[in-house]
């Protein structure tokens, strides 16, 4: 293995049109902020990078949608992620923007740069040009049938009833979001950076030099590069985004995935002036943490414009995750099917390890997974609160209650004590070797381990039975429990920095370094500890329920959006509808229909007579609730004898995406037995 001097983390940016969700923070954030921490904590020189990405076309749409500029729209979510990321405790060196000048700055540069050299080709080719607004449409500005499912609102890019991919020219009858007008095809220019050249390079620095990527990672650039890589073009015709700096190029922005990684090196030019010690020196190690739908990005383009570019170092590593999903389902920000990071806050106030923990125990590493809130609870109630918290709060209570509080001197460790601290040691070695391979879930396993330690060495002791037959060895008991404490408090310092923080406050110790941990006298005879509290407290039923009553009712806002439209009727004549009576009526008695879950027999006067009908909407309408409610009836009806009911006639309902009724009424009062036609 290399020895670099430094570490430059980078974190993915995320697109500031909208905030910040669990999936980011259990693939890009929370690993990234265990990484940087870590890293402190060994002494390290470590620089953590992040900020938002700001261009692209979603935005414009958003903004558009929404009738402000995009600056409005990514002003506001950038500090809305902005603030939620230093609430939950993400160690950021710099948040950064890439609306922010010094990146505008240093795209162009590097774009420039690779202008000069002649690392761009120029290539004219037809894109769909909307006539009345003036301008060239990105795919997300064509809607149209989808050929391959005959969706009607399939996008330039994507069908997303399909999921197939699609170029803007196959869509049948595209349109033009803008005027609604059939798009003609146009000549314009582009620059584009031919990957394909770059192929033998990337296979020796990826295929050959890089085997210890995660094999997700690796497989996936192996697929990009065994399948042929082409041209991609980094500009775009579009109005926002960085001004594609060179002459000829008016009305032309650089392409979001070029300007974006280049954030990164924005971001820490707005830290430091010295900034080439990060990127330019071969000793500094760069990694970049990222969601697996990035890693093209990552392993190859950007790479490629660094290589081309000539002066910076590559990355050492892209440890990208999988995604999580949540409760069965993908997360998705349109559908709303999401637990945003800043609600979370709002509603689990000072539990934000709470959620790291869950998020790492569980993390996406090399598939897919799931979060759900009965997870969440579970690893609250039984591990944070029922391990680490526990064993925390005996040593601490204990002690208090025996001696006030003074730690007392261990004079007789037995072999099981020595024993026990010796693990200590042990287990520091595995979460140093979980953490460098970037296997986190590994890592804070390893880590809850010590706390495991620590809980089964007071249960095995009994040191509340023992004071009463030998109080002295409980002063050894109780002094190994509190060393054992004491290394939690740095080895969970990656993973819980809020809890840690709390626990060296009950303890009445500063932050110790990681290369302490192990140690057994990191706690002296004689320290005076804080009165303690719990660490961690319970997660009750109903917290829980509420947040999955929250992701139900999304559901079922969903499903009634997403509901398909029946398709309409063979057609008929007048004369068969002339047939039809319809008259308004009102309800003026209803009773359920004994031995039935979805029968009310309605009396209803039509105006022309008082008659009964028996209606199947019981699961929707309690007889009392309806008494008086105006209807639309189908009179002449044949008559039809239900559960020994005669029913005479109908009541028209309308019927919604889930089953559910309504009534099909006049729009304001209306006399009984006026016809409806
Ligand atoms: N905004 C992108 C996403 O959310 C990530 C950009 S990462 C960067 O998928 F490298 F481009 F900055
Ligand atoms: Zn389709």
């Amino acid at each position: 293995m290399k020895n670099f001097k430094r570490t430059l983390i980078t974190s993915a940016l995320p697109y500031a049109n909208g905030p910040v969700h669990i999936g980011h923070l259990a693939g890009v954030y929370v690993p990234a902020d265990i990484y940087a921490r870590y890293l402190r904590l060994k002494g390290e020189e470590v620089a953590f990078i992040g900020g938002s990405d700001e261009h692209g076309v979603p935005i414009t749409l958003k903004a558009k949608k929404e009738g402000v500029t995009p600056q409005d729209v990514v002003d506001k979510y950038h500090n809305m992620i902005k603030a939620s990321f230093e609430k939950f405790g993400i160690s950021f060196d710099v948040y950064s923007r890439t609306s922010a000048k010094i990146h505008h700055e240093t795209a162009s540069e590097i774009f420039k740069t690779l202008h000069d050299k002649g690392a761009f080709i120029e290539q004219t080719s037809e894109q769909f040009f909307d006539v009345e607004a003036n301008q060239f449409l990105a795919d997300r500005y064509i809607t149209g049938t989808c050929p391959k499912c005959n969706f009607e609102k399939a996008y330039g890019d994507q069908c997303e009833s399909c999921g197939s991919t699609l170029n803007a020219t196959d869509l049948i009858e595209p349109k033009s979001v803008l005027s609604g007008n059939k798009p003609i095809l146009k000549q314009t220019k582009h620059w584009f950076l031919p990957l394909d050249q770059y192929e033998p390079w990337l296979r020796e620095w990826i295929l050959e030099s890089h085997k210890e990527w995660k094999p997700n990672v690796y497989g996936q650039c192996k697929s990009w590069i065994d399948g042929g890589l082409n041209p991609r073009a980094v500009t775009r015709d579009l109005d926002w985004g960085i001004p594609v700096p060179v002459a000829g190029a008016e009305g032309k922005v650089l392409y979001v995935w070029f300007d974006a990684p280049i954030g990164y090196i924005s971001a820490t030019k707005e830290w430091t002036k010295d900034w080439t010690k990060w990127w330019k020196d071969p000793e500094t190690k760069l990694v970049h943490f990222i969601g697996k739908d990035n890693i093209v990005f990552h392993c190859i383009i950007f790479p490629t414009v660094l290589k081309a570019e000539g002066s910076y170092i590559l990355p050492d590593n892209v440890p990208a995750n999988e995604f999580l999903n949540l409760e069965g389902d993908k997360i998705s920000t349109s559908r709303n099917w999401a637990v945003w990071l800043h609600e979370y806050l709002e509603d689990f106030p000072g539990k934000e390890d709470v959620l790291k923990y869950t998020l790492t125990a569980n993390a996406p590493e090399t598939k897919d997974n799931d979060f759900t809130w009965k997870d969440f609870q579970t690893r609250n109630n039984s591990e944070l609160v029922a391990i680490f918290g526990n064993f925390v709060n005996r040593a601490l209570v204990l002690t208090d209650k025996y001696y006030n509080g003074i730690v007392p001197e261990a004079s007789d460790l037995t072999d099981y004590d020595k024993q026990t601290l010796s693990e200590i040691a042990n287990l520091k070695t595995e979460v140093e070797k979980s953490i460098d391979t970037f296997h986190f879930r590994e890592a804070l396993k390893n880590a809850m381990d010590i706390a495991r330690l620590g809980n089964k060495y007071l249960a095995d002791m009994e040191p509340w039975k023992v004071i009463k037959t030998d109080p002295h060895r409980v002063k050894t008991i109780l002094n190994t429990a509190l060393q054992i404490a004491a290394n939690l408090t740095i080895v969970f310092e990656p993973f819980l920095p809020f809890t840690t923080e709390k626990l060296r406050g009950f303890m009445n110790l500063s932050k110790l370094n990681w290369n302490e941990l192990g140690r057994t006298d990191l706690i002296a005879a004689n320290h005076k500890i804080n009165t303690p509290e719990l660490l961690f407290d319970k997660i009750e039923d109903e917290a829980i329920q509420h947040q999955v009553d929250k992701l139900l009712s999304t559901k079922k806002v969903n499903e009634l959006e997403q509901a398909i439209v029946s398709p309409a009727k063979n057609n008929i004549e007048y004369d068969d509808f002339a047939k039809l009576d319809i008259r308004i009526g009102t309800i003026i008695a209803a009773e359920k229909v004994a031995k039935t879950k979805k029968l009310l027999k309605l009396t209803i006067d039509t105006g022309i007579d008082k008659r009964t009908v028996v209606s199947g909407i019981a699961e929707y309408f309690e007889p009392e609730k309806i008494i008086g409610q105006q209807v639309s009836i189908l009179v002449n009806l044949a008559p039809k004898i239900l559960k020994g009911i005669e029913s005479q006639g109908m009541i028209l309902m309308a019927e919604n995406a889930d089953g559910s009724l309504v009534f099909v009424t006049p729009a304001t009062p209306t006399k009984e037995g006026s016809e409806v036609r």
